[in-house]
């Protein structure tokens, strides 16, 4: 402590008190870890509270009571008398006795900027600000921000400027996973420097084997981005300019772009209602009466006259299509599978047929994988990777991604510059270890969403069937007033997103496709309903607890408001 300190031995000190020079405390309770500046007085009977921040030159009189995380700036003063006299009527010096101590509260998280003057018999409420300068009269309400003299409201704190209750969710963490690599991501730039590795070699060949085995895949081909990954699998495995390829209206675009860059055209499946995944049902209703065959026996679609070659399941948000029966359907027509695996590396499908969970890439002719830095497994920029059972295929994806040379400057075929960088390649393998983990943290906030959320009436959850083991790129729930849940979580500091907000057959990029509102009605509903709420692998319970909590609040206003 310090010696220039006037501390009377009736102060109630708190543990870890910081005190500077120079301050006068008698007859006062002090929380612990507040810290007080130079010349600060407080006189008896006042009490501070808790982490509070008390600058230099306040004067805090008896009567006034500050909670716990108060900021009061230089040369703040508190009055505890409405009437301050010298002397009495009688002309006598004024004592104790002849005052009546008037109490001002400064509740818990407020903020009094400083020179504020602080009158008597006022309250200033929870996470309020009191303007530098300012003259508080009368009740400052929570949340408030007040300036001027007498001191008046300017505006309410939004909760997500207000620190003391909602701490900001965000949508996606992606600098907590980077920070706990931090040490072998910059040991991999710095190899990539020094041996000035950037296309191709062993950083890429070692990271392939690694993600074939993760994927229990035979081959891995690394390429550069998650669409590049469709497009070159689409091309390898026998789609040809004109042909139609199946899949679903809710995907990124990047699954249709694909196509389209194949030289096919993409015609639409719905969904499931539940899985949200593309519906076997549908599928088998559009082979069975949508398609005919023509003279060479070829499948046709009767809606655009063109042959159809392929299907392109998506493993939406993390999950599995029902895989064993879009691979019967496809068995059963001749049709080449390729997944858009691009959100669920590690997910995993029970597969009847096989008697074992299977994953991605292991059960279509070839799957498709994107490392946006956003992904379950990320680079530190873009990337991509088609994983197949098949080495000839793979052989051919090698060629399409390197200007389709097997040899430098051998070109069999004309190909594309779609290759992974080696930086990159480094990277996914220094992350590719921690992905089960993470994914099983992925998981794991997931079961509790749905716990916490369980019954409520206003929102839809996952549905995740017993054949499924989903990897949880995103946890999408389900509202009837999404935008109405979306503000509300906005205005509480939480992220959310949408994925997708209008369906591709209803994109003006596909008006030439001439599909319409209606001809798709299960995925341009969900497209109305669904909202992603906050995960990723570093989700704190406190942040979930904060999300499910607001959510709840909506739920019941929601509720209430529907007459339940
Ligand atoms: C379902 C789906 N398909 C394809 C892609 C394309 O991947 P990339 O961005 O790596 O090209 C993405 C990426 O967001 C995706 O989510």
């Amino acid at each position: 402590m310090n010696s220039n300190n006037c501390i009377s031995s009736d102060v109630k000190l708190g543990e870890n008190v910081q005190l500077s020079n120079f301050i006068n405390l008698y007859g006062c309770e002090i929380g612990s870890e507040t810290k007080i500046g130079a010349f600060v007085e407080i006189q008896k009977n006042a009490v501070v509270g808790k982490r509070c921040k008390i600058s230099s030159h306040t004067f805090i009189c008896e009567g006034v009571v500050v909670e716990d995380d108060v900021f009061i700036g230089h040369g703040v003063m508190f009055i505890n008398d409405t009437y301050p006299r010298a002397t009495t009527a009688d002309g006598r010096l004024q004592t104790e006795a002849d005052w009546k101590v008037e109490r001002t509260v400064i509740k818990k998280g407020a903020s009094i900027g400083s020179g504020a003057r602080i009158l008597p018999n006022t309250t200033v409420g929870e996470n309020a600000i009191v303007g530098a300068g300012s003259v508080v009269t009368k009740d400052v309400p929570r949340n408030a921000i007040v300036a001027g003299n007498p001191a008046r409201v300017l505006r309410f704190i939004e909760p997500a400027e207000s620190f003391m209750e909602s701490e900001a969710v965000p949508f996606l963490d992606l600098v907590a996973p980077h920070l706990e690599l931090e040490n072998e991501l910059v040991g991999i730039f710095r190899k990539g420097l020094r041996t000035a590795s950037f296309v191709g070699g062993s950083m890429v060949e070692e990271f392939e084997k690694a993600f074939a085995t993760f994927c229990d895949s035979g081959h891995c081909v690394g390429v550069s981005s998650g669409t590049d990954a469709l497009r070159f699998a689409l091309i390898a495995s026998g789609v040809r300019p004109g042909d139609v390829v199946l899949t679903v209206p809710n995907t990124f675009i990047a699954t249709t772009e694909a196509i389209s860059q194949a030289g096919a055209k993409p015609e639409f499946i719905d969904i499931d209602e539940h899985t949200l995944n593309m519906s076997a049902e549908v599928l088998q209703q559009f082979l069975e009466r949508r398609c005919r065959r023509d003279a060479s026996g070829k499948l046709i679609s009767t809606r655009s006259g063109r042959r159809v070659t392929a299907i392109v399941p998506v493993h939406l948000y993390g999950q599995m299509a029902d895989m064993d029966s879009i691979l019967r359907l496809a068995g059963h027509y001749g049709l080449i599978v390729v997944e858009d695996a691009c959100q669920a590396h590690g997910a995993e499908y029970f597969s009847k047929e096989q008697n074992r969970w299977m994953k991605p890439g292991s059960m279509g002719r070839a799957a498709a994988f994107s490392f946006y830095p956003g992904k379950n497994l990320g680079a530190c920029g873009e990337g991509g990777a088609v994983t197949t059972n098949d080495g000839a295929l793979a052989g051919t994806i090698r060629m399409l991604r390197d200007h389709g040379q097997a040899k430098k400057y051998y070109h069999d075929m004309e190909g594309y510059n779609g290759r992974l960088d080696a930086i990159q390649a480094g990277i996914l393998s220094a992350k590719l270890p921690h992905v089960t983990e993470w994914n099983s943290r992925r998981r794991e906030h997931a079961t509790e969403y749905n716990r916490l959320l369980a019954g409520n009436e206003a929102v839809i959850l996952p549905y995740e069937p017993f054949w499924s083991r989903a990897v949880y790129h995103l946890y999408v729930i389900r509202t009837a007033d999404r935008s109405g849940l979306m503000n509300h979580l906005k205005m509480a500091g939480i992220d959310t997103g949408i994925h997708y907000p209008v369906p591709l057959h209803l994109q003006k990029a596909y008006a030439s496709l001439k599909y319409g509102q209606g001809d798709f009605p299960i995925a341009e509903r969900a497209a109305t309903e669904i909202i992603s709420l906050p995960m990723f692998p570093q989700l704190t319970s406190r942040q979930q607890s904060r999300v499910v909590e607001e959510v709840l609040a909506f739920a019941s206003q929601a509720l209430q408001g529907a007459g339940f």
